[in-house]
């Protein structure tokens, strides 16, 4: 079998406000990462991107469904406990600002350090390198491109590139297979935002890990991943192949997503020419398309029945009853 990871009939819903009103942050999402492969994850604003990247990571829990691991059910053990099982040194998770991310008291090599001694890693059997935490921390960051003469640095010492070169090294010090990355280079200036994509790239093909890859860019998914999902107000769109969701999206959210990525320009989610109101993800209607007030091509059925994921082509599905 060659997924890593298996998601099914994935729910998150937030209590809000008085009564037994519930915020559908993601539902019924269901996909495989396989291993090796990037995975994006894109949509507008608020559409479950987040939750979903930090479910994953498993950081918080799910409301309901599965996730497999490497063959593992992995749903049933709460996120609270992951932290002291060897699961949280095989999935990993690249925050979006490495300067917050980063205890200011601590050096880079503590930073890339800590997660190796807090779940020893560095020198058990799991340890790609063997050897001392201090070799594993010298060759991570050779890998990231974090000259050594930098490691006994403090955060406020280094520039924005260099504190994301220490929070991916961090990330990969424990030997992850999984690597969750949320929007890591949007903190970045627009000249480093490009080094940082080039070096994730590298690392992921030299590393052979997957990656699950949240961006706003599509552009940057285009890049960087070979399949992505498409979310919108918490539901798969749309999901296939990178060149097939982005030449011929099948999905009318995902046609105006692509129309809207200026010619030569970078593609930072656009304002989408849409008319109406995005839905309210506070108890939405369970039987109507998400996308049915905003979406040109809508039809009476659209408002009295959610449209499921069909598969139009190998590996490339969408949930739309008019595509
Ligand atoms: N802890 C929480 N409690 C209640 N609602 C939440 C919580 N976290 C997220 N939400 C809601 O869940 C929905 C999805 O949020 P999420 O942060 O996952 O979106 P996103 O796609 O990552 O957006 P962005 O592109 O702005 O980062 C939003 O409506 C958000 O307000
Ligand atoms: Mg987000």
């Amino acid at each position: 079998m060659n997924d890593l990871l298996e998601v099914r009939a994935l729910n998150k819903r937030y209590p809000v406000g008085p009564g037994r009103r519930a915020l559908h942050a993601v539902e019924a999402a269901s996909f495989t990462i396989r291993r090796g492969e990037s995975l994006g994850l894109v949509g507008e604003s608020g559409s479950g991107k987040s939750t979903l990247a930090r479910i994953l990571a498993r950081l918080i829990d799910a409301t309901d469904g599965s996730i497999v691991f490497a063959g593992e059910e992995l749903s049933t053990l709460p996120a609270a406990r992951v932290a002291r099982t060897p699961w949280r040194a095989r999935i990993q998770m690249v925050l979006q600002d490495p300067g917050d991310s980063l205890n200011p008291r601590c050096t880079a090599f503590q930073a890339i350090a800590e997660p190796m001694l807090r779940l020893g890693t560095a020198t058990g059997p799991s340890s790609r390198a063997g050897g001392s935490v201090a070799e594993r921390v010298t060759e991570l960051a050779r890998q990231v491109g974090l000259p050594e003469a930098l490691l006994g640095r403090f955060p406020h010492q280094l520039s924005g590139g260099q504190k994301a070169r220490v929070g991916i090294a961090r990330a990969l010090a424990p030997g992850p297979e999984l690597l969750i990355l949320d929007e890591p280079t949007s903190a970045l200036d627009v000249s480093v935002q490009a080094t940082i994509l080039h070096l994730l790239d590298r690392l992921r093909k030299e590393l052979g890990i997957s990656y699950l890859f949240v961006s706003h860019d599509l552009n940057v998914v285009r890049l960087m991943c070979e399949r992505i999902l498409v979310m919108y107000l918490g539901r798969i769109a749309e999901i296939g192949p990178t060149e097939a969701v982005l030449d011929a999206p099948l999905h009318p959210y995902t046609q105006a997503l692509v129309a809207a990525i200026p010619g030569r320009r970078r593609a930072n989610m656009p304002h989408l020419e849409l008319p109406g109101e995005p839905m309210s993800p506070i108890d939405p209607d369970p039987n109507t398309c998400r996308f049915h007030g905003r979406c040109p091509k809508a039809q009476a059925l659209c408002v009295r029945s959610m449209p499921l994921l069909r598969e139009h082509a190998p590996g490339h599905q969408a949930a739309c009853h008019v595509s």
